[in-house]
């Protein structure tokens, strides 16, 4: 694993979106795992603005977004359908019909799951798939748990996630308490991952996912095992790592 300690959020976001336009740059049919949520943010509008300066292209590129929620349709304001189209997609030339999420307001989701992974096969797997990280350690909607699923699948958020995003929606009552997510074999079969965490909520998990024990109670640890991984974390985020 590759760890780079930075100043701050800003230093972050910069340096993850040039990892990301290198990859699109060196391979313009690039197939991106994408991640929602405060921390891409930032790298999400710096490649807006690369993009806007004509220093990448992404015509070719193809995405796979790491999870949704169940039951918010694309058009809800808290999806991240919603949120993928507003902060990146609707910026960028990315053509639609290469943009994948999973759908999670349909009626069979154990078909969309089944072809959510089918589709990620077809394009023979992700490239560089960006991650943030949950306070409890989880990555995609992974929670900790004492065994982990590799296919695209439903999930029950945790009480520290939900509490964690209640922060996008009006009231904690509000956030569904259901996901789908991509699983740890579409994650760990990455070509290269890239890890960014800010802010010291997230030092602990941060701490016991790049040196602690491998664990599937903090999904995060097993990214120990990929032999590419990025990680691009914050002076802050960094605070308890010896
Ligand atoms: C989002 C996702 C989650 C978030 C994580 C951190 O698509 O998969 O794992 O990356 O919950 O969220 P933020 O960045 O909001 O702290």
């Amino acid at each position: 694993m590759r760890l780079h300690i930075v100043e701050d959020y800003q230093e972050m976001s910069k340096k993850a979106a040039t990892i990301v336009a290198s990859q699109v740059t060196l391979k313009p049919e690039s197939v991106l795992g994408l991640a929602t949520g405060s921390t891409p943010l930032g790298m999400y509008r710096n490649l807006v603005q690369m993009y806007r300066d004509d220093i990448i292209d992404l015509s070719e590129v193809v995405t796979f977004n790491l999870d949704e929620y169940l039951g918010l349709g694309p058009e809800h304001p808290q999806s991240y359908h919603h949120y993928m189209h507003k902060n990146f997609f609707n910026q960028v030339n990315i053509p639609e019909d290469n943009i994948h999420l999973p759908q999670g307001n349909s009626e069979n989701i154990e078909q969309v799951c089944r072809e959510y992974d089918r589709k990620i096969a077809r394009y023979k797997g992700i490239d560089l798939q960006v991650l943030g990280i949950g306070v409890n350690g989880h990555i995609g909607f992974n929670e900790p748990d004492n065994k982990l699923k590799t296919a695209t699948h439903q999930v029950r958020l945790t009480e520290d996630t939900i509490k964690a995003n209640s922060r996008f929606f009006s009231s904690e009552e509000e956030v569904p308490r259901r996901a789908v997510s991509m699983g740890m074999g579409s994650i760990m079969q990455a070509r290269m991952i890239l890890l960014l965490a800010s802010g010291k909520q997230k030092a602990l998990a941060i701490k016991n996912s790049i040196s602690g024990e491998i664990t599937t109670e903090v999904p995060a640890s097993l990214l120990q095992l990929h032999p590419e991984v990025i990680t691009i974390v914050d002076r802050e985020a960094a605070m308890y790592i010896d």
